[in-house]
Parts: C-alpha cells; structure tokens; sequence
C-alpha cells in the first residue's frame, strides 16, 4: 500500500473508533434485557425470507431445468435433495460458490452428464440473489431452521 492509502485506513479507523463510542455513549444506559435475542430472532425471519426467495428463483430461472422440481429428479444437474455434496463440502459458503462459478465438464463428478452448469447457473443472479439461491439450496438437505415455540 502506498502512504497515502495507509494515510486513509488511520482516518477511516479514527472515525469509525468515534462512530462505535458515540453507539455505545448515547444515553449511557445499557441495552435492554433480551434485545439481542430480538434481533436474532429478526435476523432468522430473514434467513427463511431469503430460503423463500431462493425457492421463487431457483423455480423461475435456469436451475429447475437441469435440477428439476425442488432440486429433485432432475434431467441434466445432480439431485440437490440428498446430503451428497460432489462439488464441495456442502457447506452454505461451498454451495455458494458452486453456484458463482458453476460447474465445467472437467470437474463433473459424473463424466456421462451432457451439459456444463455456466457461472450462476446461467442465470444472471445479484449477489443477494445468488445467497438466496444458495439458502434455498440448502434448506433441501438441512431443512429451514427456524425457531419454534413463542414468538418464534
Ligand atoms: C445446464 C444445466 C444446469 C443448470 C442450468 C444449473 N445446473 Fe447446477 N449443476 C449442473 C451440473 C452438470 C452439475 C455438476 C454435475 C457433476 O458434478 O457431475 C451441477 C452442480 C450443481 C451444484 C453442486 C452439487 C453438489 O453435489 O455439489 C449445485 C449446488 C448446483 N448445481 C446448483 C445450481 C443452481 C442453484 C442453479 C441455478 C442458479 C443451477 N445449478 C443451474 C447443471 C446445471
């Protein structure tokens, strides 16, 4: 980095010390009890929104073509459904990033497959789009977690 770039992460650090106590000092009172399990609560509402959102895509665009109907007996894409990862561990960040790069013939876990999956499915996904999709995806093996009981 050049001096004039450090130069600028010391400003932006001063003022984001200053932001953060400013946060912290407004009134002086602590936060109230239980306002973090709110917020996660919040939080989880808005995981199933995006599982909800992903489904309406992964419906709408490219993927059901190849993967079928909830991810399921698809023609031309492996199944979804099953807990069997071939192109990473499975993990949200692993199936995110199938979904970002797609698949090349070279990689296929199944060399008899016709078709390459193209970056983002070939479905010209946003980025927030594209963390939708991979939620949705999986929720199939993992189920949605959402909280149950009150207020949940
Ligand atoms: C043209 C067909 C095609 C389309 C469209 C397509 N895929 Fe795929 N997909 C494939 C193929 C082929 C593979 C890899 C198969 C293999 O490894 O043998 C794959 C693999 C995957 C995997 C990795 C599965 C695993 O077991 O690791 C995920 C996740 C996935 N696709 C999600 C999607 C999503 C989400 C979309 C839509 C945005 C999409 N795909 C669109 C064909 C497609």
């Amino acid at each position: 980095m050049e001096i004039e770039s450090w130069r600028w992460a010391g400003l932006f650090l001063v003022l984001a010390s200053i932001g953060t106590t400013a946060l912290s000092a407004q009134d002086g009172s602590p936060l109230p009890t239980g306002v973090r399990e709110w917020l996660e609560r919040d939080q989880v509402q808005r995981w199933a929104q995006m599982i909800e959102e992903g489904d309406e895509l992964f419906h709408g665009r490219s993927c059901v073509r190849c993967h079928g109907e909830g991810g399921k007996e698809g023609r031309w894409g492996p199944d979804l459904t099953d807990s069997e990862w071939v192109q990473s561990d499975g993990d949200l960040q692993g199936i995110w990033d199938t979904i970002f790069w797609g698949v090349k013939r070279d990689d296929f876990s199944d060399p008899a497959r016709r078709f390459e999956m193209n970056p983002g499915g070939g479905a010209r996904l946003e980025w927030d789009e594209l963390s939708a999709v991979a939620a949705y995806v999986w929720s199939l093996s993992n189920g949605t977690y959402l909280p149950t009981g009150p207020g949940g």
